[in-house]
């Protein structure tokens, strides 16, 4: 299960009166070139690649007074990832992942999500042994804990959720595992739950706050997956997926960029649809083009005051 992929850490001790050149550095780069993906792939979120940079900065300096022989603990690497759904947290943790694994404080760059039933057992002695293979599968790369408060139910004394807690506070401290743990879920959940829980809090010194995209934010961002898609909205599908989302981000389940995504998937559904109806050949435009009536079929416009499900 476990795979044999090298830490990029070097063991080399460099003189006293060396340079470390970063610009010049192989990890370093890879790592720039991570956070210029995440740059171009992801739509606003400045303050989220904020953080992200900063702490790949002092992973970077950590690891070039690693190189000159200075010693200082394991700086601690576990997270937390609050906003709602589909504001771009598993997206980011897939990148810091990247980041982690090219400067060598993972083995692996790879993300294992889990939810509470993944890591809590129905029965006793259940628990500790589910929740030891997530982190056995995780080993080595990042455990990444969707809605993590519902580990924690103070309402029910003896929840097996405090066992998972447990475990994972002791897995945490464990330098060797070199497991790094981001837990993710709505912001005042996720508060309510590091107060609940002070020990797990201290052990996570980075917060990453992921705020709701804003009207003119979701436009841009179908823009950017319509095009990834080889699409585009024609200039009144434009206007007609604009008028789309202020009724979409009012209604209930409205998961930002998710919703975005799953709109743009049934205009396409619609547009092959309408392709299909023409009867007559197709040429390259056809095929690009998303027009407002592929938009306007949305349930959401139509005269149906209360459409059956799929509303999106
Ligand atoms: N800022 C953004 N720009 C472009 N696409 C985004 C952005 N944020 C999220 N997405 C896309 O929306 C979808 C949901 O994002 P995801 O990272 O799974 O959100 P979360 O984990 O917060 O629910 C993914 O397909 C992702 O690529
Ligand atoms: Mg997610």
């Amino acid at each position: 299960m476990t795979t044999v992929e090298e830490p990029a850490t070097e063991q080399l001790v460099l003189a006293d009166d060396a340079e470390l050149d970063l610009s010049h550095d192989e990890a370093a780069a890879r790592v720039e070139q991570t956070l210029a993906l995440l740059d171009a792939e992801l739509v606003g979120l400045g303050p989220v690649k904020r953080r992200v940079r900063e702490i790949a900065s002092l992973l970077l300096v950590d690891r070039a007074r690693r190189q000159f022989g200075l010693a200082s603990s394991r700086p601690t690497l576990h997270m937390s990832f609050a906003g709602g759904p589909g504001t771009g947290k598993t997206t980011v943790a897939l990148r810091m992942a990247e980041i982690l694994h090219a400067l060598g404080y993972i083995r692996t760059p790879r993300v294992h999500t889990v939810t509470r039933d993944d890591l809590v057992g129905q029965f006793i002695g259940h628990t500790a042994p589910k929740t030891k293979e997530a982190i056995a599968r995780a080993a080595g790369g990042v455990l990444f804990i969707d809605e993590a408060y519902y580990l924690f139910r103070p309402e029910n004394e003896r929840d097996y959720g405090q066992e998972v807690i447990e475990i994972l506070l002791t897995e945490m401290e464990n330098e060797r595992g070199s497991l790094v743990v981001v837990f993710a879920g709505y912001p005042d959940r996720m508060e309510k739950f590091f107060s609940a829980n002070p020990g797990l809090s201290s052990r996570v010194p980075h917060h990453v706050g992921f705020e709701d995209y804003t009207h003119g934010e979701l436009v841009e961002i179908a823009d950017l997956m319509v095009a990834a898609e080889n699409f585009r909205f024609d200039d009144e599908a434009r206007v007609a997926f604009s008028a789309y989302l202020t009724k979409r981000m009012e209604r209930p389940q409205f998961s930002n960029a998710r919703s975005v995504r799953n709109a743009v998937e049934r205009a396409r559904l619609r547009q092959a649809r309408r392709l299909v109806e023409l009867h007559r050949p197709l040429n390259r435009d056809d095929l690009i083009t998303l027009t407002a009536e592929d938009i306007y079929g949305s349930s959401l416009f139509s005269s149906d005051p209360d459409p059956e499900p799929p509303i999106e």
